[in-house]
């Protein structure tokens, strides 16, 4: 498969590279309610994604004309670990203590992922139908979000998909889940499970923002974007995206191995 011909935004550094990013999320939430009278996201956790909405709680100046239209934002999640939503590693809770509880983003209009059954699979398919619901789809539409966020763990991962699961191991190998837009897995690695979008979903964005900072993440990423397709080992080359727009926000450090940037 030959690498898709990439959008990536260098910065001198992850605090330029956030300013920009929430400068995006900005314009774009702006842009999305103008046409369409509401922005539908789905966030990633992590610590990268933590410092941008400390940025966009901040009312920092953007620069922009608008200011953000958080009434009509739509707040999902890309990823969860599967813990109870005041546990410390949720990426609710980070989104809450971060953006939620500083904006006035309408409670109904947050989608958190359910945790709280005992049984992940079962709750990735309530997480699904919350998800068709909110976009008031049929049971094999494909919802189009108008901005899904990505991170990329220095192991090639991005929202929960890793490397080594049966899950990643099943869609390298063609299973795409079609339908089933969310799923649950085991990951031993953190001795939890987690729940994920899967890439059929993801890639159907408008639009795909990757924030990927850091020179841990150097030697991965030159693989991801210069190396051959290898989804087994680097899940974030599922995220093919053929009809969105997918861009990559990455510092000077992130992309410090590759010659051609
Ligand atoms: C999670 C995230 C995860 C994250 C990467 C990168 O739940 O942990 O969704 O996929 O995006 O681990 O995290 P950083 O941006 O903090 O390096």
């Amino acid at each position: 498969m030959t690498p898709h011909p990439q959008n990536i935004r260098v910065f001198a550094n992850v605090d330029e590279l956030l300013l920009a990013a929430a400068k995006d999320f900005a314009e774009r939430a702006f842009k999305a309610v103008q046409d369409t009278g509401s922005f539908k996201v789905a966030l990633s956790g992590g610590n990268t994604p933590k410092q941008l909405f400390d940025i966009l709680a901040s009312n920092a100046d953007l620069g922009i004309e608008s200011p953000i239209p958080w009434r009509d934002i739509h707040v999902f999640w890309g990823d969860e670990r599967y813990v109870s939503h005041d546990n410390e590693q949720s990426n609710y809770l980070m989104t809450e203590d971060h953006l939620l509880s500083k904006v006035p983003i309408p409670k109904k209009n947050t989608y958190p992922v359910p945790t709280n059954s005992g049984k992940p699979d079962e709750d990735a398919k309530k997480y699904a139908e919350t998800i068709r619901k909110a976009f008031q789809l049929k049971s094999t539409e494909l919802p189009v979000f108008d901005l899904i966020y990505l991170g990329m763990g220095p192991d090639g991962h991005t929202a929960s998909l890793f490397p080594g699961t049966d899950l990643v191991k099943s869609l390298a190998a063609g299973n795409d889940f079609h339908h089933q837009l969310v799923a649950a897995l085991w990951v031993q690695k953190f001795e939890m499970h987690r729940i994920t979008f899967l890439p059929a979903l993801i890639n159907q964005a408008k639009s795909i923002v990757l924030l990927v900072a850091g020179a841990d993440k150097a030697p991965v990423l030159n693989s991801v974007i210069c190396g051959k397709y290898q989804p087994e080992t680097y899940p974030v080359q599922l995220i093919t995206a053929p009809n969105s727009e997918k861009i990559w926000f990455v510092d000077k450090a992130a992309v410090s191995m590759l010659d051609n940037i």
